[in-house]
């Protein structure tokens, strides 16, 4: 059955359909090629790849058979390496079926283990090295020990470039049969961060309102407001209109539904793009959105906050 959730729908099934990470791709379809492969460490952010690269390695490697060969767990969920320790145990009591001479045992979310949960899982790697072999997935390398990053080949995943998000973009909109102007694929891709899992819930989510996609939509979606809008509020500021800057800011928090955290990450990237600030002004006022975006994660007022913020950059033009 194919799933109505395009995440699934357009989830590559061949190593040919991943799009980006080359460099890992080619490592991981060779042991395929050889029938063995070492443990290995997928590190990276989310949505660019690599559950879905790990479950390609099982299909290819298992064929039909994959889902008895192939056992996925999520370390954050799975109440502690208790509960991933005797899932292990059950899964590699019995041999993997078919020519290749072992399972593969896919761990989500390794960096949420501690320390100690760690130890205790290289242990179990050690343990059953015989009949199975460890997909790890974290979104820090750097939060792994040592002793199992030395016992893993490590594998950096990237972002997508704008290339790549663009494909899957085109791809996607010849299947569902979408109108996407360049202008509004642009827009997706900024507001992707060059995460794939984004660009289609953000594909999927605006074609229920319209088969045409449409920039607000996609604005709406992703809580980003236009930045030209963003733009008024720094002009504003710059012709030192503090109550005109303070109103707009508003006006498009509540137009798009933004929380001050979300208006921060997006006056901070927007901020390089206004040429009426010298680059002093643009460095300082990253700096304070920084301490602001600290002081919100706090729970600060809000709006207490990004006032600071206008009144720290107007005062900074003196
Ligand atoms: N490199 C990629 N090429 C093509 N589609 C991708 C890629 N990475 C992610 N996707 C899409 O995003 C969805 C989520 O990706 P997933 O592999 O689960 O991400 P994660 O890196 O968080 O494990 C997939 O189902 C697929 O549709
Ligand atoms: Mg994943």
């Amino acid at each position: 059955m194919t799933s109505n959730i395009w995440t699934e729908k357009y989830r590559p099934k061949t190593f040919a359909q991943v799009k980006g990470q080359s460099h890992v791709v080619s490592k991981v379809e060779a042991f395929v090629k050889e029938r063995n492969m070492p443990h290995v460490l997928f590190a990276g952010p989310a949505g660019i790849g690599k559950t879905t690269l790990s479950l390609v390695i099982a299909k290819q490697l298992f064929g039909d058979s994959w889902e008895n060969n192939f056992l996925e767990l999520n370390a954050s969920d799975e109440r502690g390496i208790d509960v991933v320790r005797v899932k292990v145990k059950d899964f590699a009591r019995t041999k993997a079926l078919g020519d290749v001479p072992f399972k593969i045992i896919y761990l989500d979310e390794c960096d949420a283990l501690t320390k100690e949960a760690q130890q205790a899982l290289r242990r179990t790697m050690e343990n059953y090295t015989n009949t199975c072999r460890f997909i790890l997935s974290c979104n820090y390398s750097s939060k792994i020990i040592d002793p199992i990053q030395s016992r893993c080949a490590v594998f950096k995943f990237k972002p997508l470039n704008k290339e790549d998000v663009f494909e899957v973009i085109n791809m996607v909109a010849k299947a569902e049969d979408l109108k996407i102007s360049e202008q509004v694929k642009e827009t997706i891709f900024e507001a992707s961060g060059g995460d794939v899992r984004r660009v289609q819930n953000i594909l999927q989510s605006s074609a229920t309102f319209n088969k045409e996609i449409k920039e607000e939509d996609v604005l709406a979606i992703a809580s980003l407001a236009r930045p030209k809008e963003l733009d008024e509020v720094f002009t504003q500021c710059i012709k030192k209109d503090f109550l005109a800057a303070r109103k707009k800011l508003l006006d498009i928090m509540l137009e798009y539904g933004l929380s001050g955290l979300d208006m921060v990450i997006q006056l901070q990237k927007e901020v390089w793009k206004i040429e009426g600030l010298t680059n002093n002004q643009k460095l300082e006022f990253v700096k304070n959105c920084g301490e602001v975006e600290f002081h919100l994660i706090e729970g600060s007022d809000e709006f207490i906050q990004l006032e600071s913020l206008l009144a720290r950059l107007m005062l900074s033009s003196e």
